[in-house]
């Protein structure tokens, strides 16, 4: 569902760019970041009335905004919303956002999607990923000058850095992807089809975005143009996406970042970092996993992030770009 109109030229910079959830959170300053910056926003959500909503008491100026119905946990509702946008919406995108994202380390049993798929690996990764095959031919078409795919990657998947070695509930690791090989279907619920242990289910499935990411660049960047890359935005440690822990935790997690480790950042910084890394010409490498570090400093600037082997290694990520098409129905 589109929800409201007025486009702005894809072939100037500023240009047009599609964010996943934005109902709250990165997406949401994220979207502000962009308007801010003349960019017109579509914005893709389960709820696009929610969306605008939250838009609005951001005071967001709803004439820069489109709001497209996605729920990323169905395939179905993937390829219904991009027939829509490209129906409707009467000008091409120059950027993609991959932000939205569940986390929901207290169950007992997997979610699953409409496909049977667990959730958080549904939503998170296979929904993203049959989201911008979609997309990929309408933003090669863009004339934009630098045109690109950023995606939210998390500091937990990626073992080169500290928090990504916690082993509670266990490090992200998709071992030989026999989950995604045997379909991924019940009783299936992880990558490595071991026993479903939630919390890693969404390290694992932003490993994914991270794995994606690099191999986007590596298949498609040289005959492309596009730009790919992933980011840690820093430790927004009061976002919803925490709604499913115990709520203790909920409390000391932003004092703890805040306090103890110094790695919390703001909602708004938050925005304003994936901002830049999908406008500001400081941003136009290829390939590169962008992070202000795990300690936040006054001023600090972006890096290039080394990530894990396990993020890294191109034989795992032709795996995971193989057995995600079949799953998405691409192959
Ligand atoms: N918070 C952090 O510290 C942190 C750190 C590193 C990376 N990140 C990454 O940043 C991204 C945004 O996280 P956040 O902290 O801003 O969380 P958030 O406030 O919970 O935002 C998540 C967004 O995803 C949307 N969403 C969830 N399920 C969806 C679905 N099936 N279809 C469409 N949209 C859906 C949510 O919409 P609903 O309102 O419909 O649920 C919401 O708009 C995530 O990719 C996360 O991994 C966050």
């Amino acid at each position: 569902m589109v929800v409201s109109s007025s486009a702005s030229s894809s072939s100037s910079s500023p240009g047009a760019v599609l964010i996943t959830g934005t109902t709250s959170g990165v997406g949401l300053n994220a979207t502000k970041a962009l308007v801010d910056r003349g960019w017109t926003v579509v914005t893709a959500n389960r709820d696009p009335v929610r969306a605008a909503a939250a838009a609005d008491a951001l005071g967001i100026p709803s004439d820069r905004l489109h709001h497209l119905r996605i729920d990323l946990g169905d395939l179905e509702s993937v390829r219904v919303g991009v027939e829509t946008l490209v129906s409707s919406l009467g000008f091409g995108l120059d950027a993609l956002v991959i932000n939205a994202a569940v986390y929901k380390p207290r169950l007992k049993e997997p979610e699953r999607s409409p496909q049977g798929y667990e959730l958080s690996m549904a939503t998170n990764h296979l929904g993203h990923f049959l989201l911008i095959q979609l997309l990929l031919p309408d933003l090669q078409r863009s004339q934009h000058p630098s045109r690109r795919v950023v995606i939210l990657g998390t500091v937990t998947a990626n073992s080169k850095e500290l928090g990504g070695k916690i082993p509670i509930p266990a490090p992200a690791d998709l071992g030989d992807l026999s989950g995604f090989k045997a379909g991924f279907k019940a009783p299936i619920a992880m990558a490595n089809a071991k026993p479903f242990k939630p919390g890693k289910a969404y390290k694992d499935s932003k490993l994914c975005n991270m794995i994606t990411t690099q191999e986007l660049h590596r298949r498609l960047h040289d005959s492309t143009g596009i730009v790919f890359s992933s980011l840690y935005p820093g430790c927004v440690a009061d976002t919803p996406l925490f709604r499913n822990t115990p709520k203790a935790f909920q409390k000391i997690f932003p004092w703890f970042q805040k306090n103890i480790t110094g790695g919390y950042v703001s909602q708004a910084l938050a925005g304003e970092r994936v901002a830049q890394v999908v406008a500001d010409p400081d941003f136009a490498a290829s390939g590169v996993h962008w992070s202000w570090g795990n300690r936040q400093t006054k001023g600090g600037k972006q890096f290039s992030q080394e990530l894990s082997d396990k993020a890294s290694n191109p034989d795992t990520a032709v795996g995971v770009w193989e057995e995600s098409m079949k799953l998405v129905r691409l192959a």
